[in-house]
């Protein structure tokens, strides 16, 4: 007799405070996706600056990482990034998505973030969720061949 296919349930993801002992897996994780990784010590400025960090976490394993600034009820988010391994099944939207709720519990009404052109699938995910281009800061970052700019991206989170 056939029996019913299982379905594994769909790992819950979590976002807590980064902290400083979190910093080693974070900066490798970096590493390991970006061309241009931002360093561990400024993962470290980060914190004390007292920007907002998460670190995501399925069963206590890092999966991910977003920095969010907010000041003068706008949100900015500085960072995000999923673990190679664990992408492309819904926790970079997941992540996201708890950087706009965190933007809204800190008093922010607009979110920005700035993207790579060349950044297909982060761009996709961005429009997807309503981010729409505002601008274009011209040559904003380092690239191989010298500069890249970057796309700003702003969606309403008040009403
Ligand atoms: C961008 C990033 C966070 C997305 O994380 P993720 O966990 O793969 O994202 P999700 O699985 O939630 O995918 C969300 C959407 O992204 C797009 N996407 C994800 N993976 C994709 C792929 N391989 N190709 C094309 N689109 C893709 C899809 O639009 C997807 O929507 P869907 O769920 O309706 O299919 C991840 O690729 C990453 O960390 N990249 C390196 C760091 C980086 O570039 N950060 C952004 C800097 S601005």
């Amino acid at each position: 007799m056939a029996t019913a296919p299982q379905h594994l349930p769909t790992p819950t993801l979590s976002l807590r405070a980064m902290r400083e002992d979190d910093l080693p897996g974070v900066a490798a994780a970096e590493r390991d996706s970006y061309a241009f990784p931002w360093s561990e010590g400024v993962f470290r400025d980060c914190l004390r600056a007292g920007y907002i960090c998460r670190v995501a976490e399925i069963d206590h394993r890092l999966v991910g990482y977003g920095i969010l600034s907010v000041g003068a009820g706008e949100a900015h988010i500085l960072n995000v990034c999923v673990r190679a391994e664990y992408r492309c099944r819904g926790l970079g939207r997941r992540l996201v998505t708890g950087m706009f709720d965190l933007g809204r519990a800190y008093g922010a009404s607009d979110l920005f973030l700035e993207v790579r052109p060349s950044n297909a699938t982060a761009i996709r995910l961005y429009q997807s969720l309503g981010l729409a281009q505002v601008g274009l800061r011209r040559g904003y970052y380092q690239a191989a061949d010298g500069r890249e700019d970057a796309i700003v991206m702003r969606l309403r989170l008040a009403p």
